[in-house]
């Protein structure tokens, strides 16, 4: 097929260029048209036929489904079966501009535009060339981003000409994208709307149309496995370049200071305006750090140069996720597969009866380069003067187990909370959930980092710790030796060393369900043990 080419650079003077773009669409063939976005790929979207096409064009999965574009807010009427006050609300915000609202679909709309779903997302593009194409068809126009399926969405014409030439009727060439993202795509179908997709319109504008806007845990997460999307568009590998990209974390520095630390695992970077000599890689780069419009803008080219300069292994600087910056990560991410650097690193559960050697399990673990979370200082803290935990142990235990200073009375605590099993159990539902939290934000913020994280809990599994591990580790002796160990230490009766162990029994019956027994008693093959984990 002969791809016919119409620039546009006067709507006016070119009335008759317009009208033969329009014309193919009604007799049912595929038009590349610009809007404000990206280049979409359209067809007559009352014409199942004509909507076919798109997909086999573009190696499109007939599963997901079609956006229609229209030229006027009245056209709503004719698309969706009903459109509910807060549509019209938000089309007199932004439209015509670059956000999809999904309504429910209308029996106009033949079910290859919304690949069977009983909704139909829609879309007012401001782009004048758009407009008046579509104007001038006289019909709705089911357009997806012009690109080959899997590819990064075309922001100008010639990106549409090296993935479609010879497969389509015509393309318009309507000058680069303004925004070169996709449209916000945000759902009035549920109940709060949903936002699917970030785009140039962001959350915090939608909600201050809309109230309450959820916000799909997929724009910024893989997909698990076997979770239903709730835009088919979200399940698919999207945006991806040929190039295999990282995103390194951190500011300016870290990914300078990473690069240099990794000089063979990349042989080009992806960088913000102005860092082009952070590294010695070649570079392209997105927009400037703080402009999310200007790295929205420059995000799909850049993908495509990467490319062209034939890159392998790409570094990428992280973008920040506010505002229109959450578009830039929701593609960006996708586009690297979701990989980032450093790779997380593990948390590790460490638990043991008194005596065990848990501390020199810990030490060698900090050698080797782990950060330690000692959870007995955590539970300290979530009793310090004017924590949430604190208040509340207030309220259940009596205000006088505070002292005048605001400090915990400890031993008064101990004499209510122990009094009974109840009172033991509202202690404990009472801290534990505090002193958990404490730990996981470390252990997060360790493992963004790269580190592995060890949290240090006598209490590994009684107090739910055990939960947001990677892994889990139980250190072990036998009786007489941690009884020896704990004598020469601490120096207290076998009495008290006997009572210590009674009070540890609940913790010991469940750290036999550890992943990994560490044997810290002779022969002592401590770092070999260690290996193991
Ligand atoms: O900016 C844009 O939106 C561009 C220009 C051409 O308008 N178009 C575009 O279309 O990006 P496309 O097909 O690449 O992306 C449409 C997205 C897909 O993720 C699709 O799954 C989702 O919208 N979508 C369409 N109809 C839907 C529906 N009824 N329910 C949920 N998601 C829907
Ligand atoms: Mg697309």
């Amino acid at each position: 097929m002969k791809t016919e080419i119409f620039t546009i650079t006067n709507i006016e003077q070119q009335r008759s260029e317009i009208e033969a773009a329009a014309a193919y669409l009604r007799a049912g063939e595929l038009v590349a048209i610009p809007t404000e976005t990206v280049y979409g790929l359209g067809a007559n979207a009352l014409d199942g036929n004509a909507v076919k096409k798109i997909f086999a064009a573009k190696g499109r999965p007939q599963d997901n489904p079609l956006i229609v574009h229209i030229a006027e807010v009245s056209e709503l009427y004719a698309i969706a079966r009903e459109v509910p006050e807060s549509a019209l609300r938000l089309a007199a915000a932004y439209w015509p501009g670059p956000l999809t609202m999904i309504l429910p679909k209308g029996d106009a709309i033949p079910p290859e535009v919304s690949a069977g779903l009983d909704t139909v997302a829609i879309r007012m593009p401001s782009h004048p060339v758009a407009n008046a194409v579509i104007r001038a068809a006289g019909v709705p126009v089911a357009a997806p981003s012009a690109n080959i399926s899997g590819f990064p969405s075309p922001t100008a014409a010639q990106y549409v000409i090296d993935d479609m030439n010879g497969r389509i009727a015509a393309i318009v060439d309507g000058g680069d994208c303004e925004y070169g993202i996709e449209s916000t795509v945000v759902t009035l179908a549920t109940d709060p709307p949903e936002l699917l997709r970030p785009g140039a319109v962001t959350v915090e504008q939608l909600r201050a149309i809309l109230g309450e806007v959820a916000v799909n845990p997929a724009v910024l997460n893989p997909l698990a496995e076997g979770a239903q999307a709730a835009s088919p568009g979200m399940k698919y590998k999207h945006y991806s370049p040929r190039a295999e990209i990282s995103i390194v974390r951190g500011d300016l520095a870290a990914f300078a200071a990473y690069c240099a630390a990794h000089p063979d695992d990349a042989d080009a970077a992806l960088v913000f305006e102005g860092e082009e000599t952070a590294t010695p890689l070649p570079c392209v780069t997105f927009g400037r750090e703080d402009d999310a419009l200007s790295q929205a803008h420059r995000l799909f080219d850049a993908l495509r140069e990467l490319d062209a300069m034939g890159a392998k292994k790409v570094f990428a600087r992280s973008p920040s996720p506010q505002g229109v910056g959450l578009g830039v990560c929701n593609r960006l991410y996708r586009a690297a597969a979701f990989r980032f650097l450093p790779e997380p690193g593990k948390i590790i559960g460490v638990t043991g009866a008194s005596g065990s050697g848990k501390s020199t399990v810990c030490d060698l673990l900090r050698q080797r380069g782990a950060v330690i979370i000692d959870a007995d200082a955590e539970a300290r803290r979530v009793t310090e003067p004017g924590s949430p935990a604190l208040g509340r142990l207030a309220t259940a235990f009596g205000a006088d187990i505070l002292r005048p200073d605001g400090s915990l009375d400890r031993r008064l605590l101990a004499s209510r909370a122990f009094a009974d099993k109840e009172k033991t159990d509202l202690l404990v539902s009472i801290t534990h959930p505090a002193i958990v939290e404490r730990c996981r934000a470390q252990a997060q913020a360790a493992r963004d980092a790269g580190r592995t994280a060890v949290i240090d809990a006598p209490l590994l599994f009684s107090s739910g710790l055990d939960k947001i591990c990677d892994l889990t580790v139980r250190v072990e002796a036998p009786e007489a030796i941690r009884a020896a160990r704990i004598r020469a230490r601490d120096n207290i009766s076998d009495e008290e060393i006997a009572k210590r162990f009674a009070a540890q029994a609940e913790e010991a019956a469940l750290s036999r369900s550890a992943d990994v027994a560490i044997r810290n008693y002779p022969p002592y093959e401590l770092e070999e043990e260690i290996k193991r984990i």
